[in-house]
């Protein structure tokens, strides 16, 4: 049977008016190379994509969405139908409050921002999994990575967390641990591509011990 990859991927854009937002500096890169990963593999592969430049890879299905409440409405519709969901989206943790359907006019006093926080999406589609399924996540820290994804594995209910450290986001590659139950495995700094190939590799020896 053709395997099915869902992946999320590239930042979320939470509006404040109609021209200002607030975001992160995801490029989306990770998500594509996974995506394109798994094609190569034969998957039926789509990606609920926040705003990015890169070109998708051919042969993909791209939802785009732009902020996080989209993106978690596009994934939990779609996660339940996937093999493997992969959360390597760069999600705001915040929107704000409210929305201003004006441009907020300059003012010379400070202004205060209220923020209230996302749902989180990779957690909330574990959280929903149906027997089989493979939940993958992505743990960005500066410090005490691999001690984090492990956290994070255990608190979102997922099976695969990759640590990696804040150079990931400008970069090209990237060093990653692969976090699971069974222990750590520690990759060399390697191209996003080759990282995709280690992660899908994990995920895929996941899913058989699954399905077996
Ligand atoms: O908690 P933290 O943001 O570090 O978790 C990172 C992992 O959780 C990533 O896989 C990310 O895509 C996912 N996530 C999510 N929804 C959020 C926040 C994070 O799916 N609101």
């Amino acid at each position: 049977m053709t395997l099915r990859v869902l992946i999320t991927s590239g930042p979320t854009r939470e509006p404040l008016d109609p021209v200002r937002y607030l975001t992160n500096a995801s490029s989306g890169a990770m998500g594509f190379a996974l995506a394109a990963e798994a094609r190569r593999r034969g998957a039926k592969v789509t990606v609920v994509c926040g705003p990015v430049s890169l070109p998708a890879p051919k042969g993909v299905r791209v939802i785009p969405v732009v902020t996080a409440l989209q993106m978690h409405r596009e994934t939990l519709r779609r996660s339940r139908g996937a093999d493997i969901v992969i959360g390597a989206a760069a999600v705001s943790d915040w929107r704000p409050a409210g929305f201003s359907s004006k441009k907020l006019k300059r003012s010379p006093s400070s202004v205060s921002l209220t923020l209230v926080p996302n749902p989180d999406i990779i957690k909330d589609a574990a959280a929903r999994r149906v027997p089989g399924q493979v939940f993958v996540g992505f743990a960005l820290e500066t410090h005490r990575a691999a001690a984090y994804a492990r956290q994070k594995l255990v608190r979102k209910g997922l099976d695969l967390v990759v640590a990696n450290g804040p150079a990931t986001l400008a970069s090209g590659s990237i060093r990653a641990t692969l976090v699971s139950r069974d222990g750590l495995k520690r990759l060399a700094n390697a191209p996003k591509p080759r990282v995709a190939r280690a992660i899908l590799d994990e995920a895929s020896r996941l899913l058989e011990r699954r399905t077996a």
